[in-house]
């Protein structure tokens, strides 16, 4: 049976690439259905509210969404894509290939992936006033201080849960698996701040040494978060799988991208147990909108994900090969690659190197 996507474009210059991306994969001819759920701006010009129930509908028919970015018109789906469908494990690749725009100098063997866990931590948009937190008379150890009397100020809530750890880690665990199987070292990096955050940090490291046991196959390390970027920037070539809560896998997988070349080659895909969408790492360039120029290889990369998802693997390798051909050749890049090309040029160009 036809595959069916449910593509949502996002704002700003995201719908450049992700048009160009739709229309270079439905050109491979995979059969693939597209649909377009109403969402944001779109959906709001036609009298709906942001994200109306027939856009949910659409999402939840899906084999899986394909998503651009967002300024904020589409976040509820965007929300609803992650909390909603239970989306827990954020896998954000990192590899570098000839011809990528990485500023370091002998990126040769950059090939690692951050799994972020990606629902929990200060995602939970549990903020508020100090002063709410008055009946709790909770004492800062370090401040020594009430925590209600240190503002006029606010605070937020940082949840880590047994489950929402485990679940996030095994899911690691199993790919570092997988990616042994192809040919990687077969290690799980899990790093937290838990020196600082016994509680919360501790208890996400607890759970990975934990089950660790389960994977005696499987190299395991913990490092400290702040070391943990020190050592990405110095040698990321040491490193296969990383597990990180959400803010830490949110700021070091943008940092992990800047290795490589930029967030114009960012891919994500988001898993949970029932339903995954996959997206640019980016934003949505709003400096660039309208101009064509935009990178589209982020969503093509994500794209690539989403097909190796639905069981069309080959075509997915395919698709990341030709990419790959266009960089080596480094003739038609776009702008933020150094080359002068516009979005559907590149894609056009990867559309040809497709062997
Ligand atoms: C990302 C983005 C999002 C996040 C925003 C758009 C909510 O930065 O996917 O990394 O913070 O998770
Ligand atoms: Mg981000």
């Amino acid at each position: 049976m036809a595959k069916r996507i449910a593509v949502i474009p996002g704002e700003d210059a995201a719908p450049e690439a992700m048009g160009a991306a739709v229309e270079l994969i439905d050109r491979m001819g995979l059969g693939l259905e597209w649909t377009y759920p109403l969402v944001g701006e779109p959906a709001r010009a036609k009298g709906l509210g942001p994200f109306p129930a027939e856009a949910k509908a659409e999402i939840d028919a899906a084999d899986a969404t394909f998503f651009g970015a967002t300024s904020g018109a589409s976040t509820r789906a965007l929300f609803y894509l992650r909390w909603g469908k239970q989306t827990y494990a954020n896998v954000r690749p990192t590899r570098w290939s000839p011809g990528f725009a990485t500023p370091l100098k002998d990126p040769t063997g950059v090939d690692f992936v951050i799994v972020r866990e990606n629902l929990e931590d200060s995602y939970v948009f549990l903020e508020g006033e100090l002063t709410d937190l008055e009946p709790l008379d909770l004492t800062s150890p370090t401040v020594r201080a009430k925590a209600h009397e240190l503002g006029p100020g606010r605070y937020a809530l940082k949840v880590i849960t047994e489950a929402g750890s485990e679940r996030v880690i095994r899911f690691a665990f199993e790919l570092a698996r997988r990616r042994k199987a192809a040919g990687h070292p077969g290690r799980l990096t899990a790093s937290a701040k838990w020196n600082m955050l016994p509680k919360t940090d501790g208890l996400f490291i607890e759970a990975a040494r934990r089950l660790a046991g389960d994977y005696p196959d499987i190299e395991f390390e913990t490092l400290i978060v702040d070391d943990f970027a020190h050592r990405l920037v110095l040698r990321p070539q040491r490193f296969d799988v990383i597990v990180l809560p959400n803010l830490y896998g949110d700021i070091l997988s943008d940092a992990a991208a800047g290795l490589a070349g930029g967030l114009g080659l960012a891919a994500s895909g988001c898993y949970g147990e029932k339903y995954a969408y996959f997206e640019s790492a980016h934003g949505t360039a709003p400096d660039i909108a309208g101009q064509g120029i935009i990178n589209p290889t982020a969503s093509l990369l994500a794209g690539a994900m989403m097909l190796e998802h639905l069981g069309l693997a080959n075509a997915g390798a395919r698709l990341r090969r030709a990419i790959e051909r266009v960089y080596a050749e480094g003739r038609v890049l776009t702008p933020d690659q150094g080359g002068s090309a516009s979005t559907r040029a590149f894609a056009d160009a990867v559309f040809s190197a497709l062997a």
